[in-house]
């Protein structure tokens, strides 16, 4: 069980709930088929987005395994959605996460997606108590791959062909980081 605090600061970002106010900002980066190529979800409309901020996305604690928290990424000073970041708890008797997160376009290319999954990886170590985070990722989303590599997450496996994804078959990469990993980093961002 857990109720984090909000918003969690990093230096130069709040992690937030997501409320209806985000739709419009959403729309920007979630209607938009390059970006949203290796999400689960396909290109949303600004409906598709105002029910899923009212349902999947909706929810701010852990009460019990299968939750999922998906927070807003705010700039601090400008206060603009530069994107949005999710937390998975699949287990409780194993302790384990995974990290999901998609940048607007527009804000890429400064670090912003690292620090955010590394509040992510605070969150999930140190408040909810887990053992292992993992990140699943289809080998062709380099900028993806370059988020867990720059954080350190370990590749643990290359499953060719393992995903039947969006009308194609996907060669999936999975990584994975223990707390006491994290701990350890000295230069966590
Ligand atoms: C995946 C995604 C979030 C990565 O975005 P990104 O901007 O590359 O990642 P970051 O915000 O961490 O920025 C890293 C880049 O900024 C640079 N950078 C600049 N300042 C930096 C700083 N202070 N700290 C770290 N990196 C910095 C890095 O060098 C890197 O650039 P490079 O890739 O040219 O080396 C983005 O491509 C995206 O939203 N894709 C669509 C959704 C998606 O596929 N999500 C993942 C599904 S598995």
């Amino acid at each position: 069980m857990l109720s984090p605090e909000y918003p969690l600061r990093t230096a130069r970002l709040l992690l937030r709930p997501l409320g209806d106010a985000d739709a419009e900002p959403m729309l920007a980066y979630k209607s938009d088929a390059e970006n949203v190529r290796f999400v689960p979800y396909g290109v949303l409309s600004i409906e598709d987005i105002r029910e899923r901020l009212r349902t999947t996305w909706a929810g701010s604690v852990f009460t019990a395994e299968g939750d999922a928290v998906c927070l807003g990424v705010e700039e601090q000073g400008t206060g603009r959605l530069v994107g949005d970041v999710v937390l998975f708890w699949r287990s409780e008797r194993d302790r384990a996460g995974e990290v999901g997160y998609i940048l607007d376009p527009a804000f890429a290319g400064r670090g912003y997606a690292t620090e955010a999954v590394a509040a992510l990886l605070d969150l999930g170590f140190d408040g909810l108590g887990l053992h292992r985070i993992t990140a699943r990722i289809d080998e062709r989303n380099t900028a993806s791959v370059g988020v867990v590599e720059r954080l350190g997450f370990r590749r643990e496996a290359r499953l060719v062909e393992s995903s039947w994804f969006k009308g194609e078959w996907a060669t999936m990469l999975e990584y994975g980081m223990l707390a006491a990993e994290w701990a350890a980093r000295a230069d966590r961002p």
